[in-house]
């Protein structure tokens, strides 16, 4: 398939796709399962919570929120036939996790809201009109009161981290990212409807949980 954005990283290849997790797991030594568990334990998932999962590659991360839920699901969207196949063989004893394939860059609509929508290293490799409309997808998707969870980079100087960072850093990553480490991301949330934020550093100070609310409309009213 073509890529929708040249420049961009998170547009994997067939041969990237189809062994995320055991490239993820060996370029990170194996350091990446207990960090992707710290993150999901952070969510406070509740058991009858409906999850939506932007860009939700193998179902990995699916299958780790679904051990939090007993009567609730998880709904994993992605543009790529390669990880919905994955996704529906990882979660195959899961039956409130199910795979959409839908572009997340453009506006869509599921046709139902979420109590959380999760969002796991997606967003920092767009333009940043396109994670404006990311973002607006994740708001419009959620119930009033529920909340979004951007696992990401946390904002950083990369000139000023450590030489094993950036070297990685400039390594690994598209020019997306280096923009992205430089955004005020409460402030752009805050421009898109969220106004109550939490976050988790994770990875010493380079990544992060973003978790930002959409309050009811009541209270949002009483406070502006
Ligand atoms: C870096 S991977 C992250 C996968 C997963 N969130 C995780 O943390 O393991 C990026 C994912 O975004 C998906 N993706 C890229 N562009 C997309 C788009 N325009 N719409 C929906 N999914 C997209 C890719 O297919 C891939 O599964």
């Amino acid at each position: 398939m073509e890529k929708l954005y040249p420049d961009s990283e998170v547009e994997l290849t067939p041969f990237v796709a189809r062994h995320y997790d055991a490239l993820l797991n060996l370029v990170t030594a194996g350091f990446y399962r207990g960090f992707i568990r710290k993150a999901i334990a952070s969510m406070k998932i509740e058991k009858k919570d409906r999850i939506l999962d932007l860009g939700c590659g193998t179902g990995r991360n699916a299958c780790l929120m679904y051990r939090y839920l007993d009567g609730g699901s998880v709904t994993g969207v992605d543009v790529s036939d390669i990880m919905g196949d994955q996704y529906r063989k990882k979660c195959a004893k899961a039956p409130g996790a199910t795979f959409v394939k839908q572009r997340i860059d453009i506006p869509f609509d599921l046709g139902e809201k979420f109590d959380k929508v999760f969002i796991s290293f997606v967003l920092h490799g767009f333009p940043q009109e396109v994670r404006e409309i990311i973002v607006r997808n994740a708001f419009d998707h959620l119930k009033e009161g529920g909340s979004f969870h951007i696992l990401d980079y946390n904002e950083f100087d990369l000139d000023k981290a450590p030489a094993y960072v950036r070297i990685i850093f400039k390594k690994i990553e598209c020019k997306y990212a280096f923009d992205y480490i430089k955004r005020d991301w409460k402030k752009i949330l805050r421009e898109t409807g969220f106004s109550r934020f939490e976050e988790h550093r994770l990875a010493g100070r380079y990544a992060r949980l973003l978790t930002a609310f959409k309050e009811p409309r009541n209270k949002n009213q009483e406070t502006s």
